[in-house]
């Protein structure tokens, strides 16, 4: 079996050797969608844990089942790992019972997230910007999207898919995988969160971010309550959260939140492993012969490098990979000038060290660091890169290959000198990652010839989900 590919870079890696008491805490991945499922488990479960709780629990039990298969799929350890939480727990509810709750809040999130009533405009849905035909990104080509009470306010970066993020861990600012070669010891630093930031731990917390947003849904939790008591849904928002619920904007608003984050976590829908490098992985496909070259050249690490950061392998436990280690990486995006907010040449956005984010601004280590990204179903988005600058995946592989090499073609040439990492101030290149792929200097190969990029492109369509036997 192949070695698992690690981030190394001498901005990420090892800062702090020890083995420490917070990286033994967080290895065994503190998924954030597993936490509120397991807590609302926790808080209500009676122990109950009989036929009538089996039964309810369908859609775990047959997932619990599929624990089994040969494919390990997290989705079936994940409901193992409730149903194992449900049945010591001490007193409330049944089994059944929260298994009801969990797809009563299901079925509302999901009507709340395509209900533009919730927003200050009346006009903009979360599905506006996460159109879950196109693996919940845009269903248009914007590099970022409008929004505002006017519809005429324009965001600062592109909108991530809201696929695959039950694997996102909390936030850390160092972070330890029992994963990682092995070596729970060696700091991936900082790495998870939501966002490109990684600001927000919890998707009942991010929700938050979109609804009161300025240049998003511009609302407010009383303009949300009340929408919600309007809804054609009210009823079952009461059924589900009391008939007092409504009494107290308050209450009203955390139950939106909660139940948006829970529709967040339907498995089937947000996590399904359903690619044909799933299937491959399972032996039930057979890749191409030019996905099988994009799969070599994108794990090679003397050239893509890109498993490195987009794990491509199974982890140790058999769970299939992510293609992200969630680690917050500057790669140097070029500055993208058709923003509004660039129009003003002071303003840089820093990812992780503001201005979005504010608890780390002083800390100039994680300036110019985002999140990177998961690359399923990569195929199916339009703009690429926190600030949305490239619109398809021939420019971000040309920029992955020739950013070092051939510098002008991707950033300002000023008086026949090329202004490299115009988007980050120069005092925090040192942030700049410099394994391959971006290890080389003009003059040298591209990473990549345009042949090879076409190839790398034919393996990332292998993780569009859907994928049906007989199909490509
Ligand atoms: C105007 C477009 C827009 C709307 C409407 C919108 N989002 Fe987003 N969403 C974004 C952008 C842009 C980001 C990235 C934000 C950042 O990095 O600061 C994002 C990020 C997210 C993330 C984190 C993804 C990740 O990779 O960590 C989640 C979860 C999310 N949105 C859920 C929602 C929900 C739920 C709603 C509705 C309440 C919603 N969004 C409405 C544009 C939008
Ligand atoms: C050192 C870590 C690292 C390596 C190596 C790396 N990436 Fe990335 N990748 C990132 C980060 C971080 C981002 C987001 C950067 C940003 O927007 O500022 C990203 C973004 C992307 C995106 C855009 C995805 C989106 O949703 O916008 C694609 C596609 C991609 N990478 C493919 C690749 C390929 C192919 C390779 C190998 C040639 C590769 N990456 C190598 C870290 C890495």
């Amino acid at each position: 079996m192949l070695r698992r590919l690690t981030r190394r870079s001498a901005q990420t890696r090892v800062r702090t050797q020890t083995r420490s008491h917070e990286g033994a805490r967080r290895r065994g991945r503190a998924f954030v969608a597993a936490a509120v499922l397991s807590s609302l488990l926790a808080a209500c479960d009676g122990g109950t844990a009989s036929s009538a709780g089996a039964d309810a629990a369908t859609g775990a039990t047959a997932n619990a089942a599929r624990a089994h298969d040969a494919d390990a799929n997290p989705r079936a350890a994940q409901a193992v790992k409730l149903m194992k939480i449900a049945v010591p727990a001490q007193s409330g509810q049944s089994r059944a019972e929260v298994y009801a709750q969990v797809r009563r809040m299901t079925a509302l999130g999901k009507q709340m997230f395509f209900d533009p009533s919730l927003s200050g405009s009346g006009k903009m849905s979360c599905a506006s910007c996460h159109s879950p035909d196109h693996a919940f990104t845009p269903a248009n080509s914007l590099g970022v999207q409008m929004g505002g009470a006017d519809m005429r306010r324009q965001g600062m970066r592109a909108v991530p898919t809201l696929k695959y993020l039950q694997a996102v861990p909390a936030f850390a600012e160092h972070y330890h995988d029992s994963d990682d070669e092995g070596d729970e010891s060696v700091d991936a630093g900082p790495t998870g969160g939501l966002t490109w930031d990684g600001r927000v731990d919890r998707a009942s917390d991010q929700a938050r971010i979109p609804l009161l947003s300025t240049f998003e849904m511009a609302s407010s939790p009383k303009k949300v309550a009340a929408a919600v008591r309007a809804a054609p849904y009210a009823g079952a928002f009461r059924e589900a959260f009391g008939a007092r619920v409504f009494d107290d904007d308050d209450a009203t608003w955390k139950a939106v939140l909660k139940s948006l984050e829970t529709f967040e976590q339907s498995p089937e829908v947000f996590y399904p492993y359903t690619s044909k490098y799933d299937a491959y992985l399972a032996g039930k496909a057979t890749l191409t012969a030019a996905e099988m070259r994009g799969l070599q050249l994108f794990n090679d690490e003397k050239r893509g490098n890109c498993a490195s950061c987009h794990i491509s392998q199974r982890a140790k436990d058999g769970s299939p990979p992510q293609f992200s280690d969630f680690g917050l990486i500057a790669v140097g995006v070029p500055r993208n000038r058709a923003l509004a907010v660039n129009r003003d040449r002071r303003f840089y956005d820093l990812g992780a060290c503001g201005p979005e984010r504010t608890d780390l601004g002083h800390r100039a280590e994680f300036c110019g660091l985002f999140r990177t990204p998961t690359l399923r179903n990569v195929a199916l988005k339009q703009s690429f890169f926190h600030n949305g600058i490239y619109h398809s995946l021939e420019d971000v592989l040309r920029f992955y290959a020739r950013r070092d090499t051939n510098p002008e073609a991707f950033y300002p040439v000023v008086k026949g000198k090329v202004e490299k990492f115009d988007d980050l101030p120069r005092r925090y290149w040192a942030n700049l990652n410099t394994d391959p792929p971006f290890d080389r200097k003009p003059g040298d190969a591209p990473v990549f010839s345009d042949a090879e990029i076409k190839d790398v492109i034919a393996f990332l369509g292998t993780l569009t989900d859907g994928w049906q036997p007989g199909a490509h």
